[in-house]
């Protein structure tokens, strides 16, 4: 049990059912202290490695590792000239984060239900949703579970839209064989300590 130094208040959840395990070996150990020991201890050559490993892992011709999935995401809209008065189709069951960006850009979030047995956006109730002001789809991989990506896309190529994956939780999900990551206009991931591999916080 450990107390949390600010408000005192004890915390149990190191013993009980803690909400993430991580696995750090030496290998990652010595991998930090190396970065310490050496000129560059920000954005330098292991980020660069990182993403060229990175995009090769989930078969993208480009990779940007960023701060979390929450700025990969806002990168992503901003980077496709997304903002004031234009609106982005996603789901509501998800982190905050994905909506949140949309808002952070100025545009506004539409939300489209999900399918009963996978939690994931429901490809066959995203074109009623669509207006003039629509630029992008956001489905979310949720828990790891690749949406219907090729009704997603097929929507997108009709309506002329962006496709942007949420894919914080899907490294390493396939979808018919293909990686996620090699589907849509971009996708973002997340390295934060809950997600299948961890740099603490990063995307
Ligand atoms: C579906 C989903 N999208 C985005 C995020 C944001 O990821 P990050 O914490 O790396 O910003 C999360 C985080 O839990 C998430 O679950």
């Amino acid at each position: 049990m450990s107390t949390n130094p600010i408000n005192g208040i004890k915390r149990t959840r190191d013993t009980f059912l803690p909400p993430f395990k991580h696995s750090i070996g030496k290998e990652e150990i010595n991998e930090v202290i190396d970065t310490l020991e050496s000129d560059w201890i920000t954005t330098g050559p292991k980020t660069f490695k990182f993403e060229e490993m990175f995009g090769k892992k989930v078969d993208s011709k480009y990779s940007v590792a960023v701060n979390s999935c929450t700025a990969a995401l806002h990168l992503a809209i901003a980077a496709l000239g997304i903002g004031v008065g234009d609106e982005i189709i996603t789901t509501p069951f998800t982190f905050a984060s994905t909506a949140e960006v949309v808002i952070n850009q100025r545009a506004t979030p539409v939300f489209v239900d999900v399918e009963e047995n996978t939690y994931n956006i429901d490809p066959s109730k995203i074109e009623e949703k669509i207006t003039n002001k629509t630029k992008a789809i956001i489905p979310v991989h949720y828990a790891g579970h690749a949406c219907e990506m090729d009704e997603i896309m097929d929507i997108a190529k009709e309506n002329d839209l962006f496709v942007i994956e949420d894919a914080a939780h899907a490294l390493g999900t396939k979808y018919k064989g293909k990686e996620v990551g090699s589907i849509g206009d971009a996708t973002c991931f997340s390295f934060y300590a809950t997600k299948n591999i961890t740099t603490a916080e990063g995307g």
